[in-house]
């Protein structure tokens, strides 16, 4: 599974929306860090890794934003755009962020504390190691 949507309940009223994210209960795992990324330019792309460890739910709370995700061999770009419905990421996904609107601020929710070396920020390194699995996985 490259990514799946997911899609939260409204429980505002009149006074405005409110939405509500529980870890193990509206996202498939306990939410053990949440990090924003807002104030980047339309330009700028950003991610350009995979997490061994780490599962992440992306929502774009304001503006929008595009996000391509790749296991190296199929590959879809999802638009985020509403506060109500995210992008969750499985282990091992490769991802890039971009197209980011100016008044962007996307959140995301991840399974894990942050640890760099759970990081692949080379492509080329990663299609090999997607394909080695592939390859052992068929023996
Ligand atoms: P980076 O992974 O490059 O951000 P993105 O994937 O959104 O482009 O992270 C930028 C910097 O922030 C880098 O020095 C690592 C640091 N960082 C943390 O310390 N903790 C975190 O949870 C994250 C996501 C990044």
């Amino acid at each position: 599974m490259l990514y799946k949507h997911l899609k939260f309940n409204d429980l505002g009223d009149e006074r405005g929306k409110l939405v509500v994210i529980e870890g193990n209960i509206d996202i498939p795992f306990t939410i053990q860090r949440a990090f924003y990324i807002y104030g980047s330019d339309a330009e700028v792309i950003r991610g350009k890794h995979a997490n061994i460890n780490s599962e992440f739910v992306l929502v774009n709370v304001a503006g929008s934003s595009k996000v391509m995700v790749t296991d190296g061999k199929e590959k879809e770009v999802i638009e985020l755009s509403q506060p109500m419905e995210a992008l969750y990421l499985p282990k091992m996904v490769w991802k890039e962020m971009y197209d980011f609107s100016k008044d962007s601020v996307l959140l995301v929710l991840a399974s894990t504390h942050y640890d760099s070396q759970e990081y692949l920020r080379n492509y080329d390194q990663y299609c090999m190691l997607m394909k080695f699995f592939e390859e052992k996985k068929d023996d």
